[in-house]
């Protein structure tokens, strides 16, 4: 059976008091919206629908981004979550296969509960997702007759026996497409909120005699974001799934609760991570692989046994050979670090590529950055960079050749050279001798005068 996704994010997320529209808070360096829509691409969607309307050319431009073969239905009125599904209905007018709706602001459906979902729909017309609240507060109500679902009552409309009930709606259902928009079409808006309720099919489809049915999941599967508080109580959620994904897998981690990863965050097997490590997204790490404390991640790919940090700071572009070594207070960004070569201390290397067994003196800088445009470094394998060496790019330093520390280099330096490239040294006899003694008579002098 075909399926279509109705994703719904037209929402503003009032509660968020942000300009940026919630669906775009991120979780785990990933938007909100990218988390469901991901969760949904586990049901292998032949069509996917972003129902946008506040901020929606944002929200669009990013989603394009993601997949560029979403599309999208304006709903320039929040008029509720049924008139939200129908601005989808033109779009799928000749879509013989189900719709699976899902909100943008609700990042962790896992894909085992969505298949589960679609295959209670196989055997029923409709199925919704629920789970049992410990707090049900202004959640609506599943009122259920064995398996069979029977309504759908919104916190606003229910007495105190169906707010009695805990097994709440997700928002989440599965139904053919044709039936869903016709199920919709007849919906009013006679309710508390004035608004067309998407729960309100469920009642409807079951005057019509349809079957529909429930299937639960763990709550905080449902979790949705609707104020900063949510955000980061979703991203501990998140933080804690993913490490202890990353512990399952074979990481290390000393002290977990201070390690944060991405959405995207990739780790070998005997990676040891230190406390307080950041991996900011786009970050792929090989085996044996050892993050020291402190050390800042991003965009980055790690080769096997390395060594980073403490402090270290990979930039987007940094990519570093098997057994390479980044020391403390290194930043790293558009640099190719070949195999078994180090920069242990104190550099920025940008805009670059290292040599295997190249060694990087402590201070080393490529200077990349004319003020306009960005050029490039070149290092040879095996090459030496003394201590405080700049490199002012475009500049490439041969294969095996030596800078003398300090230097300034401007000029290519060919394989095996050595660069020497400072002013020379001038030692006078005694002259430091002389120079402090007149330092010290002058002062003596001066107190003198200051006593007459
Ligand atoms: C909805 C459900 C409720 C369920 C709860 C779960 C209805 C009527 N109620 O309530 O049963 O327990 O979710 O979180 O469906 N949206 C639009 N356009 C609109 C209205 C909403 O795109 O006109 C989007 C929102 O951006 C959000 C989602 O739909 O992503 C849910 O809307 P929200 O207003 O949060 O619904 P609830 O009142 O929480
Ligand atoms: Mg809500």
């Amino acid at each position: 059976m075909s399926l279509a996704l109705i994703v719904l994010a037209a929402g503003q997320g009032t509660r968020m008091k942000s300009d940026l529209p919630k669906v775009l808070h991120k979780i785990g360096g990933a938007s909100l919206m990218q988390h469901a829509l991901r969760a949904g691409a586990s049901l292998e969607p032949e069509r996917i629908i972003l129902v946008t309307g506040h901020g929606a050319e944002q929200v669009e431009e990013i989603a394009l981004a993601l997949d560029p073969e979403i599309e999208f239905a304006r709903q320039s009125q929040q008029k509720g979550t049924g008139h939200a599904v129908a601005q989808a209905a033109p779009l799928l007018a000749d879509f013989e296969g189900d719709v699976a709706v899902l909100y943008a602001d609700t990042p962790f459906i896992t894909s085992e509960t969505l298949a589960r979902l679609k295959a209670a729909r196989g055997s029923h017309d409709i199925g919704v997702l629920g789970f049992e609240a410990l707090d049900p507060g202004r959640y609506g109500r599943l009122v259920m007759k064995g398996d069979s679902l029977e309504k759908i009552v919104e916190y606003k409309e229910a007495d105190a026996a169906t707010r009695a009930i805990t097994f709440c709606n997700s928002g989440i259902m599965v139904a053919p497409a044709r039936l869903l928009f016709a199920l919709i079409d007849a919906l009013c808006p006679d309710n508390a909120a004035g608004e067309y309720y998407l729960t309100d099919v469920i009642e409807r489809a079951r005057a019509e005699g349809l079957s529909v049915t429930a299937v639960s999941c763990s709550e905080d599967e449902t979790l949705g974001v609707n104020s900063r508080a949510e955000l980061a109580q979703a991203e501990a959620i998140f933080q804690h799934r993913a490490r202890a994904a990353a512990m399952a897998a074979g990481v290390t981690m000393t002290a977990p609760d201070t390690v944060y990863l991405s959405h995207d965050t990739r780790l070998g097997r005997d990676i040891i991570v230190e406390p307080h490590v950041v991996f900011g997204p786009g970050v792929q790490v090989d085996d044996g692989t050892f993050i020291r404390s402190f050390s800042h991640l991003e965009g980055c790919d790690i080769g096997k046994n390395a060594v980073i940090g403490p402090y270290a700071r990979l930039r987007p572009g940094a990519s570093l050979g098997d057994a390479a070594r980044i020391g403390n207070f290194v930043e790293l960004k558009n640099a190719d670090i070949g195999a078994g070569a180090k920069v242990n201390h104190l550099s920025y290397v940008g805009d670059a590529r290292v040599g295997s067994r190249a060694n990087i003196g402590a201070g080393t800088i490529t200077c990349n950055y004319d003020g306009v445009n960005k050029h490039h470094t070149d290092i040879g394998a095996n090459a030496f960079i003394g201590s405080n060496t700049m490199l002012v790019a475009p500049v490439s330093v041969g294969r095996g050749a030596l800078t003398a520390s300090g230097s300034v280099i401007t000029k290519d330096v060919p394989d095996e050279a050595l660069a020497i490239a400072r002013a020379r040294q001038d030692n006078k006899p005694g002259l430091a001798r002389r120079f402090f003694e007149a330092l010290r008579s002058r002062k003596v002098k001066s107190k003198k005068k200051q006593a007459e």
